[in-house]
């Protein structure tokens, strides 16, 4: 692949060149980039929230769900064998002249970004996959992207720079790049490879919009497995994602950031693009991208666990962490779990439960009738040591998940032996700010409270602030301390 990427790189600059001047003539682009809501899929703002299900209900899918994604097979031994369809964060995208707004899987585990596009209009019925494996039924649709009620929807040919970046695709009759991508799971989506004007709506600012003209995408007209939304938008580190493209555009460069509300609080969590991806917050720790096996995840160095005074080091030095936002669970190398776990026990003063092995969880406490506080005031910070010199504090919240009605484990699990990664997940990275810089191939890490400072949520109600007293004297509400 190395000459299509020198390739790329080169054309996309150029279009970068060309792209900024029409954006600065037509938005505010440019200026301090834009924020939009980060939806987490059991969220109450979420389409697919079940009211039904009770908060640990939530927490237990959610699990589950980090398994099928940490543990999948990589049926097709191509582009990821992280990502699978259990995805946990949505954006909303308005593609199109005029805009339809479709509800897309946000991930940093993959690269590539796709719609759901109705089969009339612009162009046939899609290629049809060799051996489908039998799937549960898809939820039942709800937006699907039509090109040809689009004044900008363009088909990208097969010489294209895009096209070739893609890691399997084929040429159609008209020059039409047709795209094959699969996920870990044996989950894959065909279709056209094809450019796009996207507008991006600001929550920050109210009615201020973002255009993005030409950005690549897949018109999804074929899926294998089931995908929750109306697409997929990869955040991934290579430059078929959304990212990359954003930052083709000089003025934004190429990052991103956000800011997770705990499980417990109803508020959205922001994605930030642009400036608005600096993580300034006091107390910022900053550590190196380093190579990864898989290219499109954002891996860095884990060196250390540290517990108050006792570190434990990382075999080799250091050890890879893929930092991911859909991932629940932290799955940790087992040379650093175990004397955690251990060091853990010893300190947490609670009564003890007995392990949840069902969900892979070593460690976990009787925790009925204690408050929130209470629980959290029990339990040691965990202090990650990164590369580069950088620390990373995880409070109670960021290391323990409550599992069911009084019940509280520790919600880190050995890493699957055949990742050979660490992952540090979704809870671990909760009320953080969490910014990658593919620029400077950086991750940043600070502690924030998310439900207050960042733009989604400016106008969270007040009974939805991270300090909130819980109601005395029940656990902990629902999936954190
Ligand atoms: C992606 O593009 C950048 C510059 O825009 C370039 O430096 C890099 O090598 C490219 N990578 C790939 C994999 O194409
Ligand atoms: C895309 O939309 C079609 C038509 O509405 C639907 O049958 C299909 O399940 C959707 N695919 C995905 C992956 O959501
Ligand atoms: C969550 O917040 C929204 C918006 O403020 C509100 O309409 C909704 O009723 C709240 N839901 C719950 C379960 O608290
Ligand atoms: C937790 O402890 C309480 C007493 O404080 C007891 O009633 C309850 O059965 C225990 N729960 C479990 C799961 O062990």
């Amino acid at each position: 692949m190395p000459a299509t990427t020198t390739a790329i790189s080169r054309v996309l600059l150029l279009v970068g060149v060309v792209l900024t001047a029409q954006l600065c003539g037509c938005t505010a682009y440019g200026g301090d980039g834009f924020s939009v809501e980060f939806i987490h899929r059991d969220s109450v703002g979420s389409p697919f929230h079940d009211p039904s299900l009770t908060a640990h209900d939530r927490v237990l899918k959610a699990l589950g769900r980090s398994y099928a994604r940490a543990d999948a097979p990589s049926a097709h031994g191509v582009v990821s064998e992280l990502t699978s369809t259990p995805f946990e964060y949505l954006m909303a995208v308005n593609v199109g002249t005029p805009p339809t707004r479709l509800l897309a899987i946000a991930d940093t585990g993959s690269d590539l970004v796709w719609l759901n596009c109705s089969k009339k209009g612009a162009h046939g019925p899609g290629p049809v996959f060799a051996g489908d494996t039998p799937t549960p039924p898809p939820p039942p649709p709800r937006v699907v992207f039509d090109p040809s009620k689009s004044k900008t929807y363009r088909l990208v040919g097969c010489d294209s720079v895009a096209c070739r970046e893609l890691p399997d695709s084929s040429c159609a009759a008209g020059d039409k790049c047709t795209y094959y991508y699969y996920y870990g799971d044996g989950s894959a989506t065909s279709g056209l490879l094809s450019t796009e004007t996207f507008t991006f709506a600001d929550n920050a600012r109210g009615k201020r919009t973002t255009r993005v003209p030409n950005v690549n995408f897949g018109c999804g007209t074929t899926f294998v497995g089931s995908f929750i939304g109306d697409g997929l938008v990869g955040l991934g580190n290579s430059n078929l994602s959304l990212v990359t493209q954003l930052g083709a555009h000089a003025s934004v460069g190429r990052r991103f950031s956000y800011c997770l509300v705990p499980y417990s609080i109803n508020a959205s969590s922001a994605l930030n693009f642009g400036a608005r991806a600096a993580v300034t917050e006091p107390g910022a720790a900053t550590t190196p991208l380093v190579p990864s096996r898989v290219k499109t995840y954002y891996t860095i160095d884990l060196v250390s666990v540290k517990v108050g005074h006792a570190t434990y080091k990382a075999p080799h030095r250091s050890s890879p962490a893929i930092v991911d936002s859909g991932t629940t669970l932290t799955f940790l190398d087992k040379a650093l779990l175990d004397p955690l776990v251990k060091e853990l026990a010893g300190r947490i003063k609670l009564p003890k439960a007995a392990p949840r092995a069902d969900l892979g969880l070593p460690l976990c406490y009787n925790v009925s009738g204690l408050r929130e506080g209470q629980i959290a005031a029990k339990i040691p910070d965990v202090k990650l040591g990164l590369g580069g010199g950088a620390a990373v504090t995880l409070k109670a919240l960021n290391t323990f998940v409550v599992v069911q009605e009084g019940t509280l484990c520790l919600a880190i699990a050995p890493a699957p032996e055949r990742l050979r990664t660490s992952i540090i997940g979704n809870i671990a990275q909760q009320n953080m700010h969490v910014g990658y810089d593919l620029d400077k191939r950086t991750v940043t890490f600070a502690a924030a409270d998310c439900a207050r400072s960042y733009p989604a949520n400016a106008h969270a109600p007040a009974h939805a602030h991270a300090h909130a007293p819980a109601p005395a004297p029940a656990p902990a509400p629902s999936g954190s301390v």
